[in-house]
């Protein structure tokens, strides 16, 4: 009797805040959807394609992924993708882009779209940047020149189960590849479904 009292009190207390936050995200929901909708086909060429951002927003939103890290914003599409899962996981992006232009019109485009509170958007030179990041981090999506350095910076700052997405590996053979297949503690997938190879930090 005690306990159902109990329970009936904290329903009644519970629920306004339970409602109250599945509105907002649907609120979110709708407005983002409605941005990339209208902005269907006016993204820079080397954007992702949107069944890519697809891939993304499953995967983080599948793992619960919430500390991430993009290098090579451009305009801002791909980072979209990102930050719409971690709204719904409770993370947060930083995301890094070396070109002025390209970053202001990315910060407009996340504010634009509802996101601007899950994005710290960074103008820098990730080569340098990447190296003083303090981790961890349980996704991080490359998508600007293919490079080692980015993988050397945070291989050890990504926790167990975390994930280090290359965009654009065209030469599954190349030397950017054989690296990416003998980086110990990680397993690379370059057949994933979408336009990049996937790293997962193993958990053993
Ligand atoms: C292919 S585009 C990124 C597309 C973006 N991820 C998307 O899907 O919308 C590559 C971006 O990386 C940026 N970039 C290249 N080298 C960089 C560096 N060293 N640091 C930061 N950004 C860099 C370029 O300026 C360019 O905007």
């Amino acid at each position: 009797m005690k306990s159902s009292v109990i329970f009936l009190l904290l329903s009644v207390w519970f629920y306004p805040l339970l409602s109250q936050a599945s509105s907002a995200a649907a609120e979110l929901d709708k407005k983002v959807q409605s941005f990339l909708d209208q902005r269907k086909g006016t993204w820079l060429r080397g954007s992702i394609p949107e069944s890519d951002g697809k891939l993304l927003f499953d995967i983080i939103k599948k793992n619960k992924y919430t500390r991430a890290v993009e290098i090579g914003t451009s305009t801002g599409y791909s980072s979209i993708w990102i930050a719409w899962a971690l709204s719904k996981t409770g993370g947060k992006l930083i995301t890094i882009e070396i070109d002025k232009g390209r970053q202001q019109t990315a910060v407009a485009n996340f504010k634009e779209a509802g996101l601007s509170g899950y994005i710290d958007a960074r103008l820098a030179d990730a080569h340098e940047l990447v190296y003083q990041l303090d981790g961890p981090f349980d996704f991080v999506f490359m998508d600007a020149d293919i490079s080692t350095d980015y993988v050397e910076a945070t291989a050890n700052k990504i926790v167990k189960g975390g994930v280090f997405i290359t965009h654009g590996v065209r030469n599954e053979t190349g030397d950017y590849a054989n690296y990416l297949k003998c980086l110990q503690g990680f397993e690379t997938d370059f057949n994933t479904g979408g336009g990049f190879c996937i790293s997962i930090k193993k958990p053993k």
